[in-house]
């Protein structure tokens, strides 16, 4: 029966795990490995696996649990299928997921998973392997090889890992310290994007901002001047970058988007609380009115520029008055989309000592009343594009016949009538209609300067 034999790699989490999913599929490929629709028709599954929250990371056991009834169901036909478990959940329980799961094969950290080939061998063998190493730099070394592109937006990771430690967060014990990869590779690898379609780079990094990886120079390079280069690659027409921590937000970076009219006048920048005293205790290292100084300084060198973030409600000791002082800094500040969350206390990390938990049903009452704010703000902010001429680049068929879908420089979903062959191109659209979560447009229009 089965010809090629087919893997299934299924990411959770952030966009780190996007890409980091795209390059063991890319790996797998090497090996002979087809790509698999589904778990159901595949030989081996990857779980790309995110640890950032508590619901995250249960979610993973009882995936597992499935993927173990399957692989038991196989087993009884005489086929083969294999578990892998990746990411950061790989990276903080390592063994004690081999334990847990007894199906599972293989588990492998975000910053080792370059050795998956290798180490998938030792499996198949028979070795249940747990490989928990950070070799980050080796990594990217061993990455260096042209990613298969997979339409006309691109991730490309700038940097790793973090050095911050917000009290509440797992990403610098899964991911380690920062690390920047060369300026070279990071052009290397756009510039074969590029060739290969892609239309639209983002930069990638969980401090993406802190950026200072190394130039042909030797010298230490930065974020805005990364951009600069990467805007000079041929076929590149839209730049954007991801995530950003305020405190390195500098003013050389602020003036990119003045300077660089490619660069996607959309920031998201996590603030997490608007209160001084949980920005404090969480070790955010800025308060609300360093913030809103930022948000100023950006609004002033791209007039049109609009911002998204992530908030944290119920983090330990928050009071009512600090909850207030977090929807006072979004009424100021107004979001394009957000993220929200309850807090979930993380093994390991500081918050999660705390004896001052908030009680579970403050932290669901106070994430409806902000996430009811921040949908307002977002509602109110498709339908101010209404009338305004945006660039949209046009990446696959709409759902209707006839039509073409793309995205807004705000990541907003648009769709036009148009033919194929639009896609990969960037086209002034001027937006008709608001929907609830996609903009219909009609190429054209002069573009106009409206500032939000
Ligand atoms: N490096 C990025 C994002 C890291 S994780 C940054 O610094 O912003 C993405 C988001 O998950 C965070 O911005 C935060 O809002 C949320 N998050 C992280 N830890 C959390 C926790 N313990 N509970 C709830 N949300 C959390
Ligand atoms: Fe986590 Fe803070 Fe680092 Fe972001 S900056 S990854 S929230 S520790
Ligand atoms: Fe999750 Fe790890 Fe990203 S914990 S958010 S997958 S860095």
């Amino acid at each position: 029966m089965p010809g090629r034999t087919k893997a299934f790699v299924k990411s959770y989490g952030c966009q780190m795990n996007v890409y980091d999913a795209e390059r063991m599929t890319d790996l797998l490929a090497g090996r002979g490995y087809g790509e698999a629709g589904s778990e159901d028709d595949a030989d081996l599954v990857v779980l790309n696996t995110c640890h950032i929250r508590e619901k995250a990371t249960e979610k993973v056991y009882s995936e597992l649990g499935r993927l173990a009834r399957l692989k038991a169901e196989r087993g009884a036909e005489g086929r083969d299928f294999r578990i892998v478990v990746a990411g950061c959940v790989a990276q903080a329980e390592g063994v004690e997921v081999l334990r847990r799961q007894r199906a599972v094969d293989l588990v492998i950290g975000p910053q080792s998973y370059h050795r998956l080939g290798e180490l998938l061998t030792r499996a198949e063998a028979g070795e249940r392997v747990a490989e928990t190493d950070f070799a980050v730099a080796e990594k990217f070394q061993a990455l260096r090889g042209a990613p298969i592109p997979r339409g006309v937006a691109a991730f490309v990771t700038a940097q790793e890992g973090c050095d911050k430690f917000c009290s509440f967060c797992v990403v610098p014990y899964t991911r380690g310290g920062e690390v920047s990869r060369p300026v070279a590779e990071i052009v290397a690898e756009a510039a074969a994007l590029a060739a290969a379609g892609v239309r639209e780079i983002t930069i990638i990094g969980q401090n993406v901002n802190a950026y200072r990886g190394v130039a042909e120079t030797g010298a230490p390079s930065s974020l805005p001047r990364l951009l600069e280069r990467l805007s000079c690659i041929e076929g590149v027409t839209r730049l954007r970058y991801t995530t950003s921590h305020p405190i390195d937000m500098d003013q050389e970076l602020i003036d990119a988007h003045a300077s660089l009219p490619m660069l996607a006048p959309f920031v998201h920048l996590p603030v997490q609380s608007g209160s001084n005293r949980i920005l404090k205790a969480m070790n955010r290292r800025h308060d609300a009115d360093f913030y809103s100084d930022i948000v100023e300084r950006l609004r002033a060198a791209r007039p049109d520029i609009a911002l998204s973030s992530d908030f944290i409600v119920g983090f330990p000791g928050e009071t009512e008055a600090d909850f207030e002082a977090t929807l006072a800094l979004v009424r100021e500040t107004r979001f394009a989309s957000s993220f929200s969350f309850k807090y979930s206390p993380r093994p390991g990390t500081p918050g999660a000592e705390r004896d001052d938990q908030i009680a579970e049903a403050a932290k669901t009452e106070r994430l409806a009343i902000l996430q009811a704010l921040l949908e307002e703000q977002r509602q109110a902010f498709n339908a101010a594009t209404v009338g305004r001429t945006v660039e949209v680049l046009f990446e696959k068929p709409g759902r209707h016949e006839g039509q073409i879908a793309g995205k807004s420089p705000y990541m907003q979903a648009v769709h036009v009538t148009g033919g194929s062959e639009l896609i990969g191109s960037l086209l002034p659209v001027t937006i008709l209609a608001a929907g609830s979560n996609s903009l219909a447009g009609r190429i054209g229009g002069p573009m106009r300067e409206a500032a939000l």
